[in-house]
């Protein structure tokens, strides 16, 4: 089995993540999230909130709005993406099977589409006679697909076309003058808005990595065009991958990019080298991280200069984060369409101000972690030795876990050692001291404990509590540790402190 293979498998069997709709046949590009995907999808999202509402205090003011997902034709004609936010499509003259026909020119003839036309495309594909890679087919012309879900808001008269949003950004411009008020006139400022965007991606795949309804969380950072960003310190961190737009690779840290101009905007650096450290606080393996700026050709209509962060992983190289330079062309769209000023008046001048946008996916970010955390171990025997032990623990001889850090780790188990003698009752008294301390509890009083360990493991859970007989004597309890199985004897009136 391959390793994103093995995932998939305990990610279903363990409520991680699973298909939406199974009973149905299921839908490309929908996925549930179980119980523990959940709380792991929600540390993540926690990890990103509280890096930019708290931990930016002394640098910037960051503040979280919540907008809805459904917009007016109005807005996103105004931003452009009715026009032009579109994947090329070709599809089979004989099984009407869809194809991303970019993606296949360049899987077939080995070469890079960016910037292609659809007639170039369609060119490209009869003048080298490529095929349906399904059926053999003849392809037909390619044409652009819009990746917009439309739909309409309101019966007769009051009828109006709506789109889903493709990304959380417009909602939060489009509110910009009362955010402005709002955050007492000062530039700079930010906005985070974490929630659901749609696209009708042409080829859903590759499990939570591409969706057609993802979760987003995106920053918009409201700047002056001259701001120098002295207030923002680039750190010394270790070399990463850089790749620049002519191609070039370099192997330095992103505060010497900066400082030779690979990177030249400090505040894209910045936000860069603030993503990568969130994402291996996340537990994301940070030597398969690289940075990447986007060509001329591949940058998207409202940006200026794009770099995004991406993890190679298994299942290839995925994208998780995008910073780019969106100047004022979004509030100027906005200004020009519904006629409503964008313009602000500060340092002496009035002006319509600049965007740096950081765009996370949480979805990948939640592979990712998955992904980097996943360990095994071939250990001959289950831990804890009883003789019921879990028969597919027994069989195959391997510990298989996920080494979440504690800030993603989905729960804090609590184990009484047998479900009698007054155990559970005293396990019931710990599940509420951590409750009452805001912690997620998994209790579990069925089955062996070597094999309440094992489950604890499988779902990457960092810190398993047992309450024993010795417990009733003396008011402690055995924190066991997953990754080394370590095992410490801790009061009760200390475990919050030690847990948190
Ligand atoms: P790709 O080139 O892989 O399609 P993108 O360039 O369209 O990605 P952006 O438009 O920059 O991605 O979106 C910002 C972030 O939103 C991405 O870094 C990614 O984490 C997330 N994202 C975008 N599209 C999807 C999707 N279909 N499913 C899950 N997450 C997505
Ligand atoms: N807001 C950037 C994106 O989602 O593409």
């Amino acid at each position: 089995m391959k390793i994103y293979e093995k995932i998939l498998d305990i990610a279903k069997r363990r409520g991680i993540f699973y298909p939406s709709c199974e009973i149905y046949g299921g839908i490309s590009g929908f996925y549930d999230y179980g119980p523990t995907g959940t709380r792991i999808k929600k540390n993540v999202e926690d990890i990103i909130r509280k890096a930019y509402l708290i931990e930016e205090y002394g640098n910037f003011t960051c503040s979280e709005i919540e907008c809805p997902t459904l917009g007016l034709d109005d807005v996103w004609n105004a931003s452009g993406h009715v026009k032009s936010f579109s994947d090329f499509t070709v599809e089979c003259s004989a099984c009407k099977e869809p194809f991303r026909a970019d993606h296949l020119v360049e899987e077939n003839l080995k070469i890079s589409c960016d910037g292609m036309s659809a007639e170039q495309l369609t060119g490209l594909i009869k003048n080298n006679n490529l095929k349906c890679k399904k059926c053999g087919g003849e392809l037909n012309d390619v044409y652009n697909y819009n990746l917009m879900f439309r739909t309409e808001i309101a019966p007769g008269k009051n009828k109006r076309i709506g789109y889903m949003r493709p990304e959380t950004a417009q909602s939060t411009y489009i509110a910009f003058k009362r955010l402005w008020e709002i955050s007492r006139k000062k530039l700079p400022f930010g906005i985070l808005q974490l929630g659901k965007s749609y696209r009708n991606e042409i080829s859903p795949r590759q499990y939570i990595i591409r969706l057609r309804e993802f979760t987003q969380a995106e920053m918009e950072f409201f700047i002056d065009p001259d701001d120098k960003y002295e207030y923002l310190n680039l750190k010394d961190d270790a070399a990463i991958k850089i790749m620049d737009r002519d191609d070039k690779i370099s192997k330095i840290s992103i505060r010497e990019a900066h400082s030779q101009g690979i990177i030249k905007n400090k505040a894209i650096a910045y936000f860069l080298q603030k993503s990568v450290n969130l994402f291996v606080r996340m537990g994301i393996d940070g030597k398969r991280l690289q940075l990447r700026q986007h060509k001329d050709t591949e940058r998207a209509f409202y940006s200026k200069d794009t770099w995004d962060v991406e993890f190679m992983s298994a299942l290839g190289r995925i994208e998780i984060v995008g910073v780019a330079d969106r100047g004022n062309y979004d509030l100027t769209q906005h200004q020009n369409c519904s006629r409503e000023s964008m313009e602000i008046f500060w340092n002496n001048r009035r002006f319509v101000p600049n965007v740096i946008e950081v765009a996370y996916g949480i979805d990948r970010p939640v592979y990712c972690v998955v992904e980097s955390c996943y360990a095994e171990e071939i250990s001959g025997k289950g831990e804890g030795g009883e003789s019921d032990e879990s028969k597919e623990i027994d069989e195959s001889k391997e510990r298989a876990y996920f080494k979440f850090p504690p800030e993603i780790s989905p729960y804090v188990c609590v184990f009484p050692l047998m479900a009698k003698d007054g155990l559970p009752e005293k396990a019931g008294e710990v599940v509420d001291v951590l409750r009452k301390a805001n912690l997620y509890v998994f209790y579990d009083k069925s089955g062996s404990i070597g094999r309440r360990y094992a489950r604890a493991d499988e779902i990457g859970v960092s810190y398993a509590i047992t309450i024993d007989y010795d417990t009733l004597k003396d008011n402690t309890v055995t924190i066991r540790f997953r990754d080394t199985k370590e095992q410490r004897r801790v009061r009760i009136e200390e475990l919050e402190k030690v847990v948190k």
